[in-house]
């Protein structure tokens, strides 16, 4: 049968079952989801009636021909040393894995490996998932996993050796953004008299507005700052003292990061 077999319900596996579904991009019945505990095999169930719902990983592995392993980076291998015995070799396993390589995957499984990384973002149909496709992948499957993501935001194929730092970028870059956002309004609210909600507010919407008008306009980040830090003027001041300092804490955050990637799953 040509489903989508999801393995995990957690934050990823509830994401893409919703985006997949709300999108349209696959029907109800083209989807199979499991988990470990009964509670995420139910909550999936209520919240998706009639979908399908395998009662372990191995009736799923033998019931879809694409299977999304999305568990943790420490559960996928003991997850597919427990699936890849009921299966034919055709199937086509899609890894969210952080940290687990294509070929540490086709070491267990040597058939069509695909990594993906997603974002959770697409949880409201933006940013971008990055798609590495291992060499086995047919383009049917390559075109069938691209068209799933693209319809839940963004996918940009990259190689698995751009796959650290362009997570860094898609998959880690909300929760950086968002700790950015929080820093710069606290320091609004601890040098004025805003309150925290209309601080966040502003700097809310001012990231997406950016985003937005870098987006649209097709201009360079440094093109803006041109624009709005004239000479002299309030934002000269504050980007200054980004362009002194920023650098060096970013080039930190970013080593540290890939660092942690390297050792994740092992
Ligand atoms: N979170 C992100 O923003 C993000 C971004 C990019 C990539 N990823 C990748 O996505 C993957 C999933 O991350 P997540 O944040 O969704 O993790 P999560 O919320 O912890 O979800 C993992 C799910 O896997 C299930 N599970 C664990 N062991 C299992 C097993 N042996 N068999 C079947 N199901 C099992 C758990 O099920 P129960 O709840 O039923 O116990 C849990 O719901 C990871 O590999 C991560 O590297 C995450």
């Amino acid at each position: 049968m040509d489903c989508i077999g999801i393995i995990g319900y957690g934050h990823m596996g509830s994401m893409l079952v919703n985006g997949f579904l709300s999108s349209g991009v696959l029907g109800i019945d083209e989807v199979v989801v499991t988990s470990r505990s009964r509670e995420s095999r139910d909550a999936c169930a209520a919240a998706w009636p009639g979908i399908g719902i395998a009662a372990t990983n191995r009736e799923l592995a033998r019931q879809c021909r694409t299977i999304v392993l999305a568990v943790r980076p420490q559960e996928t291998k003991e997850v597919l040393s427990e699936i890849v015995p009921v299966m034919d070799g055709d199937e086509h396993i899609v890894s969210l894995a952080a940290g687990i390589g294509l070929a540490e995957i086709e070491g267990m499984f040597p058939g069509s490996v695909t990594r993906v990384v997603p974002t959770i973002t697409s949880t409201v149909g933006q940013g971008t998932t990055l798609i590495c496709h291992g060499r086995q992948v047919g383009m049917h499957d390559a075109l069938r996993v691209e068209g799933l993501f693209s319809a839940i935001g963004n996918v940009m194929l990259v190689g698995e050796e751009e796959l650290p730092a362009a997570t860094i970028l898609s998959s880690c870059g909300p929760g950086l953004f968002a700790a950015i956002i929080e820093e710069l309004a606290g320091a609004t609210v601890r040098a004025s008299g805003l309150t925290p909600e209309q601080a966040l507010a502003l700097a809310t919407e001012t990231a997406a507005a950016t985003a937005a008008y870098l987006r649209e306009t097709g201009e360079t980040p440094g093109d803006l700052v041109g624009r709005v830090a004239t000479g002299g003027g309030v934002t000269e001041v504050g980007v200054r003292g980004f362009r002194e300092r920023l650098p060096e804490v970013f080039d930190e955050a970013v080593a540290a990061m890939l660092e942690r990637y390297g050792a994740v799953g092992k």
